[in-house]
């Protein structure tokens, strides 16, 4: 079992509700992010295990709220899209939400090719958070923050039907779970494809799943070969799709 994401998974879940007893640290390398003993603000270098040549760094603050640090399907997220998605963005229109600090689409900006920029959003309080962090990598031309609110109309500036909708460790917390699923059905148009990695930590988490079954073609994805490994820490990496009168019958 490795220290570095299990004390990750640990200091996360004591920073929302409680998680059952069953729940088991999360195993990844340590080069995902570097040991940390206490949730004190401060700077993370991210190099996903190497797909980056050239680091992330993360501002982490949870003074603002519980996006102001690194989550695990976050991780499982960047490290998915740096490994099997680094040239088939390029050209798309790209949202992601809930990015609390911007971990997941700062790190897509740094290692995948895109053209447009990437609008990474959340809550007003993770503003300062995600900006500071587009700042401190330098990727004011690549990455927007902006507030989207789940259940709130769109802002007028962020594309409707996004090519791509990234969403990582959004399934927390139960009111929410009707904002987030509105949200994805305004946004999720005939051509978009929503990578949506979450981490199973109650009963209730299952509900938002069910939900989403229902609502949209979800697929667990198959292509990633550390799946294995991180569904036994109850993560799960899915795409979710409009769904078509051919994926209904599913
Ligand atoms: C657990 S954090 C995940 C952060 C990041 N995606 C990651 O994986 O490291 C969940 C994020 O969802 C955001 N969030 C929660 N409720 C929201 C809402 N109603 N509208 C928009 N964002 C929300 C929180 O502010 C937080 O940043």
């Amino acid at each position: 079992m490795n220290s570095t994401l299990s004390s990750i998974t640990n200091s996360m879940e004591r920073s929302v509700s409680p998680a059952s007893d069953s729940d088991v640290p999360f195993k990844v390398s340590d080069t995902l992010a570097p040991p940390r003993v206490n949730k004190i603000a401060g700077t993370t270098t991210i190099n996903f295990d190497g797909l980056l040549n050239d680091p992330l760094l993360l501002k982490e603050d949870l003074k603002n709220g519980c996006g102001g640090q690194l989550w695990p399907a976050g991780m499982v997220l960047s490290r998915y899209l740096l490994s099997q998605h680094t040239s088939d963005m390029s050209g798309k229109t790209i949202v992601e939400l809930g990015a609390g600090g911007g971990l997941v689409g700062l790190g897509v900006a740094r290692g995948c090719q895109f053209a447009s920029p990437i609008h990474i959003t959340d809550q007003l309080p993770m503003f300062d958070l995600m900006q500071d962090n587009i700042s401190l990598n330098q990727l004011g031309t690549k990455v927007k923050a902006s507030i989207l609110d789940w259940g709130e109309p769109l802002p007028a500036h962020i594309p409707n039907n996004p090519d791509i909708i990234l969403a990582a460790d959004c399934v927390y917390f139960e009111p929410a779970f009707p904002l987030l699923l509105d949200t994805l059905k305004d946004l999720i148009g005939p051509e978009t494809v929503c990578y949506f990695c979450y981490k199973r930590r109650r009963r209730a988490d299952l509900r938002f799943i069910k939900l989403a079954k229902k609502n949209f073609d979800m697929q667990e994805i198959r292509d990633d070969p550390n799946a294995t490994s991180y569904n036994r820490e109850n993560i799960f990496l899915y795409t979710l799709r409009r769904k078509t009168p051919k994926s209904n019958n599913k």
